[in-house]
């Protein structure tokens, strides 16, 4: 279908479900064992109602915020997702040219199919970007990869915490794996074997499943660049982490495809509203996880969020190359959405259709 009839996340998802390779679908859309963790991340938003209240001035309407100190126009950042290159050639080049109008944040992955300092220079400069750490086994990779995405100018890394191990994702296993599949920290090749197919399997046999708390003191010494922790999922580990001085965290199960029955994450986000409110003064709090539609972002604001991101949506509508990313963000050209947009200040109300697009 035309870009121009797609106008919510729900529409690229669709589109992706009907033609994607069979095996990069799976790969994107499974998610760990029963998936009742990936269902509820979304379904839990429909229980949380707002309190509208009324008569109000709302023509101006301004979504601009900061995220990590930088100057953003909507409260939202693209979460990061191995294997971009299996949806588009431009891969993960391509999500950040779509960002580029709305300077919107992107956090790379690790895994990401193109080197991080190729993503970053291919849109101009003064696009934020952060970084996507796993911690290898090997603390010295990790040492120069980080190097690297200093010299690249990410200014935050994002520590992932949620997937120590791989969940057992069993669509990805059911599906059998394309030898020509590499996992790009390692080389390592796509297998078929006693468990399945599973790419998501091959691509982190590097990740060091021994990291602790202690470890936050190596990272410091590696990076002197602000740090998130991506994948706390209780009141005491965010605790701990506003405790251990890091500038912000993110309430995420990893889009379900780590550990499931682990809390939907905006159940996370009223738990700790109501255990430990204080840590929402000392450092960002961020959350992931089946935000679809404008209102699921605001209800994480209005709960105390600085901002969220979003992963899957970004991977469908790369389908479409950086047309389908800036489309999915900012539809300009659905002039019947807000055909008074002229009305206004330009980047107010673009912003306010990013909203209403999502
Ligand atoms: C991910 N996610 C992820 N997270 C991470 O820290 N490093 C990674 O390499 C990946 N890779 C990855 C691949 C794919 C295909 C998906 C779908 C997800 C998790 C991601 O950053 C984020 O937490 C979730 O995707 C958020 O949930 P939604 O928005 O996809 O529902």
């Amino acid at each position: 279908p035309p870009l121009s009839s797609l106008i919510n996340c729900d529409d690229f998802e669709e589109v992706a479900r009907n033609t994607l390779a069979k095996k990069t679908w799976a790969f994107y859309s499974s998610a760990a064992t029963d998936c009742y963790t990936y269902e509820r991340n979304r379904s839990f938003f429909s229980r949380i109602w707002f309190r509208p209240r009324i008569l109000r001035d709302v023509r101006k309407i301004d979504t601009q915020t900061t995220i990590l100190g930088h100057k953003v126009g909507v409260p939202f950042m693209v979460h990061p997702a191995a294997l971009v290159k299996l949806v588009h050639p431009d891969g993960e080049k391509g999500i950040a040219r779509g960002l580029s109008k709305e300077n919107v944040p992107y956090c790379v992955s690790s895994n990401a199919s193109y080197p991080i300092d190729e993503v970053v220079s291919s849109v101009p400069k003064g696009q934020p970007f952060f970084f996507q750490l796993y911690v290898n086994k090997d603390r010295k990779q990790s040492e120069a990869l980080l190097k690297k995405v200093r010299q690249a100018g990410c200014t935050a890394v994002f520590v992932t915490v949620d997937a120590p191990v791989p969940g057992k994702r069993e669509a990805d296993e059911r599906v059998s794996a394309d030898a020509s599949t590499n996992a790009p920290m390692t080389g390592a090749q796509a297998v078929n074997d006693k468990k399945g197919g599973g790419l998501g399997r091959i691509m982190g046999s590097y990740i060091d499943s021994s990291l602790s708390w202690d470890d936050l003191q190596w990272l410091r010494k590696s990076w002197d660049g602000k740090i998130v922790l991506k994948g706390i999922q209780s009141a005491e580990d965010a605790k701990m982490a506003a405790e251990a001085g890091v500038d912000g965290i993110v309430l995420s199960n990893h889009g379900g495809r780590s550990l499931d029955t682990s809390p939907p994450s905006v159940m996370m986000l009223l738990e700790c509203q109501r255990r430990c409110p204080e840590i929402f003064d000392r450092l960002e709090v961020y959350v992931d996880g089946g935000i679809r539609r404008g209102t699921d972002i605001l209800k994480c604001l209005c709960l105390g969020a600085k901002a969220v991101g979003l992963g899957r949506p970004f991977l469908y509508s790369v389908n479409y190359g950086a047309e389908g990313v800036d489309h999915m963000v900012d539809s300009k050209s659905n002039s019947f959405l807000n055909p008074d947009r002229h009305d206004t200040d330009k980047h107010q109300q673009s912003s306010k259709m990013s909203l209403k697009q999502v």
